[in-house]
């Protein structure tokens, strides 16, 4: 079980997460921020308000990734469509 969730908080999108006992566990990163990803979307952990008119969240999101490509299906998160697309920020 310690390897499963060990490989779950290394989820940078924030997509997998787990729970003990029913209640939800805290996904604390340590490292708050928003990271420009190469050629990828934007990750983002910690204290950071997403608001989403059409979307409630129960609880904000700790950790998450912002389609950077325009391509997502799944706006305004990253659906990994920047993959197959061939995404490319040469600036980035
Ligand atoms: S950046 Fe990942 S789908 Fe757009």
């Amino acid at each position: 079980m310690e390897a499963i969730i060990a490989v779950i908080k290394q989820c940078p999108s924030g997509a997998l997460s787990y729970s003990i006992g029913g209640e939800r566990a805290n996904q604390e990163t340590g490292n708050d921020g928003i990271v420009v990803s190469t050629d990828g979307p934007y990750h983002v952990t910690g204290e950071v308000t997403l608001k989403v008119p059409s979307i409630h969240f129960d609880d904000n999101p700790r950790r998450y990734a912002l389609c950077r490509c325009g391509g997502s299906k799944n706006k305004p998160f990253c659906d990994g469509t920047h993959w197959h697309i061939g995404f490319k920020d040469e600036k980035n």
